[in-house]
């Protein structure tokens, strides 16, 4: 992992560090190395997980308690990070609205669109930036295995991740030349605070499902190698079958009706 350090340190900074596949993100990279600014809302998740890191691996470490759809959020982050060299940025953060499109608020959609969407894009556009004048870097978008076919009952959600999907993969060639590898994560179930998300249980339903560390070592361990990782071999066959082998139609009906299996029926 010295390479990596040299490649994409001295720090890293990741968003939505708080739970599950950001912080096991935070967690890798401290024991490579790295010095690590994490992005959330809740500070003490922050400060724990920082604390940790600290005393664990020896690196420096930044908190950084934002809400990435309040309006300032941007700058918050620049100026926090602003004596910091960023070699390497996870966009991460993320979250989703379950249930049938009409069922929910539009308000709803809206902040999911600038906490997936507009938040990674502007993060992206500030610090790509910042590492294209330093020659190196790179940048990690987690997008979802939802974002190659669309998902029923979850879709504003699945339509944001093929928005990261596009992006990440376009950016990984324009990025390139200029020494900044861009990796797309998309992830399929995963044990984490977002699979409890209200009026759902997946839990009985026929999925096969990884940890959040399992995600996460993917995702480092792809960064510099390819454009785009799905982790888990049954995730990864999975989305083949549903890309390659079934008509589209027939894969969003299969997907629909597993998400409304794992919904309350108030929701759909
Ligand atoms: N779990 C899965 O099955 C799965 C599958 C495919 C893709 N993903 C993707 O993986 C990523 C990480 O999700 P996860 O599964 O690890 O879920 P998680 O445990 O719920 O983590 C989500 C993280 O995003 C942060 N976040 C949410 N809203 C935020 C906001 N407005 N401002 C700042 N931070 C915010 C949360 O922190 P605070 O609440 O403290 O702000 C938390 O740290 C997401 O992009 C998700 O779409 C997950």
């Amino acid at each position: 992992m010295n390479n990596f350090k040299q490649k994409y340190g001295p720090w890293a900074l990741v968003t939505g560090a708080s739970s599950g596949i950001g912080q096991e993100f935070a967690r890798q990279l401290a024991a490579a190395g790295l010095n690590v600014a994490v992005v959330a809302r809740r500070q003490n998740r922050l400060a724990d997980l920082t604390a940790e890191l600290e005393s664990k691996h020896g690196v420096q470490t930044q908190t950084i308690p934002v809400d990435l759809t309040a309006p300032d959020y941007l700058d918050n982050i620049q100026s926090a990070t602003a004596d910091l060299q960023i070699g390497l940025l996870i966009n991460n953060a993320g979250a989703g609205v379950p249930g049938a499109f009409l069922k929910q608020s539009v308000d709803d959609y809206t902040r999911v669109v600038q906490l997936n969407v507009t938040a990674p894009m502007q993060l992206a556009h500030a610090f790509g930036a910042r590492m294209i004048r330093q020659g190196r870097g790179g940048i990690i978008f987690v997008s979802s295995i939802a974002g190659y076919t669309g998902t029923p009952y979850m879709a504003n959600y699945a339509a944001t991740k093929s928005y990261l999907l596009n992006l990440g993969a376009a950016l990984n060639v324009e990025f390139k030349p200029k020494g900044v590898d861009v990796l797309v994560v998309s992830p399929g179930p995963t044990r984490t605070e977002m699979m409890e998300m209200e009026n759902t249980d997946f839990s009985n339903l026929p999925m096969s499902w990884m940890t959040a560390e399992a995600v996460a070592a993917a995702g480092l361990q792809a960064l510099g190698k390819k454009p785009t990782v799905i982790p888990g071999g049954m995730n990864k066959m999975m989305n083949f079958m549903a890309t390659r082998v079934m008509p589209r139609q027939t894969a969003l009906s299969m997907f629909g009706s597993m998400m409304s299996k794992g919904m309350d029926p108030a929701i759909l």
